[in-house]
């Protein structure tokens, strides 16, 4: 039994070998890798004409596409609502979410997540003459959120009314067009909006909002998929490329 173990182990180990060297070397043999997202949160993930994946572009999009390559996979998206994603995992729709997605202690209940590649806060959007300056500031204010963000979840908190978007891009619109005199949400994703929108501000509270850091999420248990993850993701952060990807990204226009 052990003889016949090592012979085939054997077999297997020059197989190995000799695919690493002709034609299946180069090709991606571990299968696809799919992560769901959703691309409506610059400079995380957008659609753009030519992105990393496929039309999907952005700071996790590149992210997701190395700890694809990484380990011998195709990167693939999956694009659906935000408050889907996590539903998908369970599902087995896709194998990971990357989705500028912060850790919550809720979240954490349905998801496992990497260690974290990226800090932020949520931040008030307020038209360049509004009279904000703190978040209570919001309480006798129109205030707009995006729907399952922590963005709403802290406003939710602070017990002040609300009404919630399905996309950024709505919400700033109700804020450009005056029907709204603030929008709650995250900061990189803000910078963007004042980037590609004329005449509006970024007000910040950092004793009102706390830090939040985004990762990866896989199915609850799926430790091999994780560790492979966790493993890109800590060489991503140690040499840079995490920083010059933000940089990047924060930088560039969205719109095109
Ligand atoms: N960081 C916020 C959260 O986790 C917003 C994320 C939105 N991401 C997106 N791809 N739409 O709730």
């Amino acid at each position: 039994m052990k003889k016949v173990t090592k012979a085939a182990t054997l077999v297997l180990a020059i197989t190995m070998m000799v695919c690493t060297l002709t034609a299946c070397g180069g090709s991606k043999d571990g299968g696809t890798l799919t992560f769901g997202t959703n691309a409506e949160f610059p400079p995380f993930e957008f659609v753009a004409s030519s992105g990393s994946i496929g039309q999907y572009d952005g700071i996790d999009m590149a992210i997701a596409k190395q700890i694809a390559e990484e380990n011998d996979m195709t990167p693939a998206i999956e694009n659906m609502e935000f408050e889907s994603l996590l539903v998908a995992l369970q599902n087995g729709q896709i194998d990971a979410v990357i989705a500028g997605m912060t850790v919550t202690d809720e979240r954490k209940e349905s998801a496992d997540f990497s260690i974290p590649y990226y800090t932020a806060t949520q931040v008030m959007i307020v038209k360049e003459d509004s009279d904000i300056t703190v978040a209570t500031d919001m309480a006798d204010k129109r205030i707009c959120v995006i729907q399952g963000y922590t963005g709403e979840i802290c406003v939710g908190d602070m017990g002040y009314p609300y009404e919630s978007f399905k996309k950024g891009t709505d919400a700033i619109m109700e804020l450009v067009n005056d029907k709204c005199d603030v929008v709650v949400i995250d900061s990189a994703t803000a910078q963007k909006y004042i980037k590609d929108n004329e005449g509006l501000k970024i007000v910040e509270d950092s004793s009102a909002f706390e830090s939040e850091e985004y990762a990866i999420a896989v199915k609850k248990g799926n430790t091999e998929l994780l560790d492979k993850i966790n493993n890109v993701i800590e060489k991503m952060l140690s040499d840079g490329t995490v920083s010059e990807l933000s940089a990047k990204y924060i930088e560039t226009a969205t719109a095109e």
